[in-house]
């Protein structure tokens, strides 16, 4: 994955945990990058392995530390980087839930060599809908959960995100109803 992703995990563990734990993390996953570089793309193998020694040294499940990464991406690392291309993608989490299979079209932009997810809505009401998730990359499923909970906090819109079938216990993609009060 690009190394954006990988500087946001750092920028999430050093924010909340300090830079002590970051070093200790990296060591413990055995990556010894000292700066990752944004636009340059480095094997997901350490994504990974990050994510794993956080939850080690932290003593988080990894499913908890892929949700609070999730809401990170969301509130911090694309509204601050990514601002105008987040306003493109929806004046409200309904729309911008709509919007969500095209999102990454526009990232492919500037992130040429993009392998991004894919995602579907159905059964779309006014106040919830179904969110599919579609990926080549495992265990990601809390990482959604997370950026779903974000999307709501950034629209002041109190949402719910439940799984209803996961990939890892053998259905055929991820499944999750997103639900919201109407404000
Ligand atoms: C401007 C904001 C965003 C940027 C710049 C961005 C960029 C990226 C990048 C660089 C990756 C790694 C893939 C790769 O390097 O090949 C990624 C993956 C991913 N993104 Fe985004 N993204 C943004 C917003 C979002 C939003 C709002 C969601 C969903 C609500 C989302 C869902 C995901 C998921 C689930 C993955 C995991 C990849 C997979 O399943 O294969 N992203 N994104």
């Amino acid at each position: 994955m690009y190394g954006l992703v990988n500087k946001a995990v750092e920028e999430l563990v050093i924010t909340q945990f300090g830079q002590d734990k970051w070093e200790a993390i990296k060591a413990t996953a055995g990556v010894d990058v000292e700066v990752f570089v944004s636009n340059q793309a480095y094997p997901d193998e350490i994504t990974y392995r990050l994510v794993g020694a956080a939850s080690e040294v932290l003593k988080i499940s990894a499913e908890q530390i892929l949700i609070a990464f999730g809401e990170h991406w969301v509130l911090k690392t694309a509204s601050e980087s990514y601002g105008p291309m987040m306003k493109a993608g929806g004046k409200n989490l309904r729309d911008f839930l709509i919007n969500l299979p095209n999102f990454h079209t526009r990232v492919a932009m500037i992130y040429p060599d993009l392998k991004p997810p894919r995602f579907e809505c159905s059964d779309i009401e006014d106040s919830s809908l179904k969110l599919h998730y579609f990926t080549h990359r495992p265990g990601l499923t809390t990482f959604v959960v997370g950026l779903v909970q974000g999307l709501g906090k950034l629209f002041n819109t109190p949402a719910t995100c439940e799984i209803l079938a996961r990939q890892d216990q053998g259905a055929e993609h991820d499944v999750f109803k997103v639900a919201w009060t109407l404000v």
